[in-house]
């Protein structure tokens, strides 16, 4: 039996489970307008605190008594127990026999639980970014380096590029950062076009080094490097490596000095706070990513310091990503959703729901319990979303007046860091005007009202109305922050960490393997030589018929 330390409780066999299923009948019938009229301080009462962010949990189907009974599934789903397994180090990523360690990776350098390695890869990452910022890193032609690429896939690419872009604003002038992740060879060619060889540093993050995009995409780089200098000794200047798999970084041909390890208890996609976050530290500073880790553990401890056995702390109903992440449960298993919108209003967080994206569905992208059998209720909703105001004039109508029910995640820096504090403050109208449409809707009979008063004919009105109406009573949720910096992005990305965790708990599921994302490489691995023109011995009728047609059609 693999060893699972933490209890596998199947949460719809709890009593509490099936009161919120009766509570949500209840719940369904009621209006989020009807909650402020019962509750002056609503704002107050439901708006929370961590790590510089405020969470504003007004806006949704939730009263003290069902925040009450939701803390009370998670705390019969052992949420005390695995928060405190996650914090311990605990192999809890148990069908890979794995502790989760990214928090490890942002304890401040002066903590006595900061593990050697920890410490020495942040040292290293410094050394780096001194080098190539102060144009003491040459290249082959002895010219400083000025662009890096950074080559890497999912969590080695998603959660380094959405932090270089959010922290645009502190980029470092010595360097510009360039990500690149698709085995399309447009995707390295197009960077590759803009760019000069000799003053081109390569970061290649895989943390299994085994990655066909990734190692694809290193090695026509090298090959770019080769070329361009005479020799293959050249590229011994020209790429770092970061990997779990230090050997075979070598037997690739990095030279050891610039190899960066990364520790196998950290999961790709929480990688970020790992040496995986060399290129964000290249672009902006050494210091800036410290702060970035500092933001995150800043979030840590709010997260592990409010638990129910914490006399120091205060308690889990503070909790912040436990709030969160029992309120999607609310609207996943008890009303039906299916999806999640994640709205940045904010241009430099556009890549932020393309991380989210594998952060959730990667993590809780899951139909086994932890005990190995089927769940019987939902778990990981679709997680999708782009920057405000974008989305507004595009998706918008469907979160208005489509017919499922799709929570929304507001994320609003308050500040701009433009000095165009005005034209920036449209989002900020914009964002809680969303908001609002979402809450309130519009009714058919006051549309058809107004309609009347402008002189429409009432029969014409009452049509019309009825498009027009906006059925409104849809939760949002506002996180905002004073200005987009290293730190808040930091304790941003770790409120969705712990979120994630702890809604992996309640599912009953391990967040931290991925099993489901192999079976699809290996049978790439088949097909690729028939693909080429080798003999198509394909046993799969479909794809051996797509694969004869696909060569006619290149043949032809
Ligand atoms: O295929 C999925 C995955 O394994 C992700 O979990 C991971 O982040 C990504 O591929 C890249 O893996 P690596 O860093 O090992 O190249």
């Amino acid at each position: 039996m693999i060893d699972n330390p933490l209890s596998a409780i199947d949460p719809s066999s709890l009593t509490i489970w099936q009161a919120l299923e009766k509570a949500a009948l209840g719940a369904q019938s009621r209006t989020l307008s009807g909650y402020f009229e019962q509750d002056s301080q609503r704002h107050n009462n439901f708006t929370f605190s961590a790590a510089g962010l405020n969470v504003d949990l007004s806006r949704h189907h939730i009263d003290e008594k069902l925040l009450a009974q939701l803390l009370h599934l998670a705390t019969d789903c052992g949420i005390t127990e695995a928060i405190a397994a996650l914090n311990t180090g605990q192999t809890i990523n148990f069908t890979e026999a794995r502790p989760a360690l990214h928090c490890q990776q942002r304890l401040p350098l002066d903590s006595e639980a900061i593990p050697p390695e920890v410490a020495a890869s942040r040292a290293k990452i410094r050394t780096i970014c001194e080098a190539v910022h102060g144009g003491l890193w040459r290249g082959f032609g002895g010219e400083a380096i000025t662009d890096v690429v950074n080559i890497g896939i999912g969590g080695s690419d998603l959660g380094p590029r959405m932090a270089a872009q959010a922290l645009s604003a502190f980029h470092n002038p010595a360097v510009t950062v360039h990500f690149v992740a698709n085995v399309d060879p447009v995707d390295l060619q197009q960077v590759l076009a803009h760019l000069n060889p000799a003053t081109t540093l390569f970061v290649v993050a895989s943390k299994s080094w085994t990655t066909l995009e990734t190692l694809s995409n290193a090695s026509a780089a090298k090959q770019w490097i080769s070329n361009a200098a005479g020799n293959n000794e050249a590229t011994a200047k020209h790429f770092i490596a970061v990997s779990s798999r230090p050997d075979a970084c070598k037997n690739f041909g990095i030279n050891p000095d610039n190899i960066l390890p990364m520790q196998d208890g950290v999961g790709g996609r929480y990688s970020l706070w790992s040496a995986v976050g060399l290129s964000v530290a290249l672009a902006t500073s050494a210091e800036h990513f410290e702060q970035l880790l500092a933001g995150a553990n800043a979030m840590d401890n709010h997260f592990f310091g409010c638990t129910a056995d914490n006399t120091a702390g205060s308690d889990m109903q503070h909790n912040v990503p436990l709030l969160l992440a029992l309120l999607e449960i609310w609207y996943v298993n008890f009303w039906g959703a299916r999806s999640v919108a994640v709205l940045p209003y904010n241009h430099d967080l556009r890549l932020f729901p393309d991380h989210l994206q594998q952060l959730t569905m990667e993590s809780n992208g899951k139909g086994i319990s932890r005990d190995g059998t089927a769940v019987s209720y939902q778990t990981c909703p679709v997680v999708w979303g782009s920057a405000g105001t974008i989305g507004q004039h595009s998706f918008h109508q469907l979160l208005h007046q489509g017919t499922q029910l799709i929570p929304v995640d507001f994320i609003l820096p308050l500040n701009s860091h433009t000095g165009e504090q005005a034209q920036h403050n449209h989002l900020i109208s914009n964002c809680l005007a969303q908001s609002q449409a979402l809450m309130d809707g519009l009714s058919a009979s006051s549309i058809e009202q107004s309609l009347v008063t402008d002189g429409l004919d009432s029969e014409l009105a009452k049509q019309l109305a009825a498009h027009k109406s906006i059925p409104g009573n849809r939760p949002s949720t506002i996180i905002s922050m004073h200005t987009v910096t290293p730190a808040t992005v930091g304790a941003l990305l770790a409120l969705y960490e712990h979120k994630v965790f702890c809604q992996s708990i309640v599912w009953n599921i391990n967040a931290f393997d991925q099993w489901g994302v192999e079976l699809g490489k290996l049978i790439s691995n088949d097909i690729y030589p028939a693909v080429m023109g080798h003999e198509n011995t394909l046993a799969n009728t479909a794809t051996a018929a797509s694969v004869r047609a696909f060569r006619k059609v290149l043949n032809d």
